[in-house]
């Protein structure tokens, strides 16, 4: 071997040669030997120290040289000490290189998901954008609005309900969970939209309604003539005919939640309209299907769900009647939701079982990376806080990312900073540890805030919703300050409104108002449009609010931009400072980082003068980055005596070395902390 490799060499030499002595003997060493065909009386190796070698010391070193050569040399102190030198630093250096990849890995904090960088803009697709001038928005019309979006800053966008649908309840009822309606366009339209939305950035969260279907869907048909797969897809239960009362459960809509169904002799269940027969999910074919339809639009590629109405997806079996508010009210008189306990309708012992087990399905889907897709759920609690705080995901087991914060809906209720406050600590104290929080001001159930809080109130809200620690959600039209429309019970389209026309959700409805042109922009052909324009739409609309850096609009894209760029605001400490009869006054700073954003809110009815003189923490003058009434951004006060109007908000930006949090730890709260280290610009855990 060692002669066929010198060998080798050798002809290697003949071609890049330099040294002459070097050629001498080669000629007449063991490669010549063998290319010659003699045997070899010794080992090549033995022979090269004896004979060659000796020649060999009489050789420089130089480029190409063979082995033996390179060998003789290398072997010296100043070459050998040079290299074990070199070796030992590269293995250091390679060590201290994994060392320093695994701890950063291990201290650096999560990354924040797409759910947490950006609010949640719900789009109601019957009123944002009408493609086709029929009067009522589609699914083309969004896409056409998706740079508005964008414009906003807004990433995650969610649409109420387009699967097909008889519209009893505008799409709550759906005939066919794997159809679009022809009324918002096909399904060639939906992948056309989550096509494009996915190229601008954008996520798309569907609604999902578990809890009923509407009676026009097959298998509530096949369960009405007893097919035998689909006969318990529903609740049924005997009744008689003339007073279909099983028991005393009432509707959300109102009037008893028990309807009798001719074709199959029986009562069947309806929490919402008679028109939306209620699930059965006690039956685990119903949860098969449902699951299978979930897996639809994942593999369709949607980013998430908002599951709708989810405390009432079971109901206690024993069908008994639940108990009054007012015991002594008569029973003919209960009809409506405040006049039980829904004690056997909603939060029923499996629930969550449930919810885990879409959970799971849907995070099946998350593996993928940069797919991670989101759940979120709609219960409304009231004041049982804790139920809607058993909705989040705990460390064994995976349930929503977020159950919906309706809180600040009541926020109209007590015009003051400590109702704020109040509202806000409702959330962020029975939130468990390290969970994400979330906040709604407005969506297609609720009057629209700006008019139950009064428009004067309008930017001091979207201001706090901006600025509160977590994910936001803008309901369409509040980046501009829309307000409801005025309805006559002839127009009322609601099912809702036509129960009780005070509960109507039209007003919260209206078309988007885009500019001043005919129909606000929302629809170009139709005469009229499905629900009335505001009539302010001609002042009040995107176009107008684009050219005026100091409109509603202005404001909300600067906080949200600002949101998503400043650490303290998008996941930093949250602390609260003051509140009274007027302001309320909290915190936003993040650890290792100089500025701090402190936000003195007034949502009272008179002007206050704040003294936050009393917090060394902060600097004796404070600047306003920008208030909600715009003359006064860029203004200084001493932090004695900081002057708000009633809904003006200030964003105050500071800068010091001092750090709030150490000294308030009951007052603050963080759900990931972590601390930025400046000058390598990097956060870690700490
Ligand atoms: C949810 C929806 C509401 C709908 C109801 C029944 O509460 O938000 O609009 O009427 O569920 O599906
Ligand atoms: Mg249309």
């Amino acid at each position: 071997m060692s002669l066929g490799k010198s060998s080798g060499a050798s002809v290697e030499m003949g071609e890049c040669t330099r040294n002459p002595s070097y050629r001498e003997a080669d000629s007449d060493g063991p490669a010549a030997a063998a290319a010659a065909g003699r045997s070899s009386p010794e080992p090549a190796a033995k022979r090269l120290s004896s004979d060659a070698g000796q020649e060999y010391l009489q050789i420089q070193p130089y480029a190409g040289m063979p082995k033996e050569v390179l060998l003789r040399y290398s072997s010296q102190a100043r070459y050998r000490v040079t290299r074990e030198v070199l070796f030992w630093l590269t293995v250091a250096c390679t060590l201290a290189l994994v060392g320093i990849t695994i701890a950063v890995i291990a201290l650096s904090p999560g990354c924040l998901g797409w759910w947490q960088g950006s609010p949640v803009y719900q789009v109601y697709p019957r009123s944002f954008k009408d493609s086709d001038g029929d009067g009522i928005g589609d699914l083309r019309g969004i896409r056409q609005q998706l740079d508005h979006f964008l414009y906003l800053n807004i990433k995650s966008v969610w649409i109420s309900p387009f699967y097909r649908s008889p519209m009893k309840d505008f799409g709550y009822d759906v005939e066919d969970f794997r159809e679009i309606d022809p009324i918002f366009g096909t399904m060639h339209d939906f992948e056309e939209l989550l096509a494009d939305m996915h190229n601008k950035g954008l996520k798309l969260i569907m609604d999902f309604i578990p809890n009923h279907t509407s009676d026009r869907h097959r298998w509530f048909n096949l369960s009405r003539t007893r097919d035998p797969y689909y006969e318990n897809f529903y609740v049924w239960t005997n009744c008689n005919a003339t007073h279909p009362k099983p028991n005393n459960w009432v509707s959300i809509f109102g009037n008893s939640s028990w309807t009798y169904d001719e074709v199959r002799g029986q009562c069947y269940l309806h929490q919402f309209l008679k028109e939306q027969p209620d699930l059965n999910f006690r039956n685990p074919d119903v949860m098969k299907e449902m699951i299978d339809i979930v897996k639809f639009w994942l593999d369709k590629g949607v980013d998430g769900f908002r599951m709708d109405a989810v405390k009432h997806i079971l109901e206690a079996e024993h069908l008994r009647d639940e108990p009054q508010v007012d015991p002594n009210k008569p029973p003919e008189l209960v009809t409506t939701e405040w006049d039980l306990h829904s004690d056997y309708t909603t939060s029923q012992v499996g629930l969550h079982d449930l919810l885990r087990t879409f959970r799971a399905e849907i995070d099946n889907y998350s593996r993928e990376p940069g797919r991670y897709r989101f759940m979120v759920t709609e219960s409304y609690d009231y004041d049982e806080v804790w139920k809607t705080m058993m909705y989040y995901s705990t460390s064994l087991v995976r349930e929503s990312d977020f159950p919906f914060n309706f809180y600040l809906l009541d926020l109209p209720h007590n015009k003051s900073g400590l109702w704020a406050k109040e509202l806000v600590n409702l959330w962020m104290s029975n939130m468990p540890k390290g969970k994400w929080p979330n906040w709604v001001v407005g969506n297609h159930d609720r009057p629209r805030i700006s008019t139950s809080a009064g428009p004067d109130k309008v930017r001091v809200i979207n201001m706090l919703l901006l600025t509160l620690p977590g994910t936001a959600t803008t309901y369409y039209g509040e980046e501009i300050g829309m307000q409801n429309i005025n309805i006559t019970d002839s127009q009322i389209q609601d099912p809702a409104g036509k129960y009780n026309s005070s509960l109507s959700r039209d007003p919260e409805r209206s078309p988007m108002q885009w500019n001043d042109d005919v129909n606000a922009g929302f629809s170009s052909g139709a005469n009229s449009t499905w629900l009335p324009v505001h009539p302010n739409y001609r002042t009040l609309n995107v176009e107008a609010q684009m050219q005026d850096d100091t409109s509603v609009l202005a404001q909300y894209r600067f906080l949200n931009r600002l949101r998503s760029s400043e650490l303290p605001l998008n996941r930093g400490w949250f602390c609260y400072v003051h509140a009274d009869a007027q302001v309320f006054s909290y915190l936003r700073e993040f650890d290792g980082l100089q500025r701090a954003y402190l936000m003195v809110m007034n949502f009272g009815e008179k002007s206050a003068v704040t003294d936050l003189s009393s917090f060394p923490e902060f600097p004796e003058r404070l600047k306003v980055l920008i208030s909600t009434s715009h003359q006064n951004s860029g203004r200084e006060f001493p932090k004695s005596q900081i002057l708000t109007e009633p809904g003006e908000g200030l964003m105050i930006r500071y800068s010091t070395d001092t750090r709030f949090n150490p000294n308030h730890q009951g007052e603050c709260y963080i759900s990931e902390k972590a601390c930025y280290l400046e000058f390598i610009d990097i956060l870690y855990k700490c």
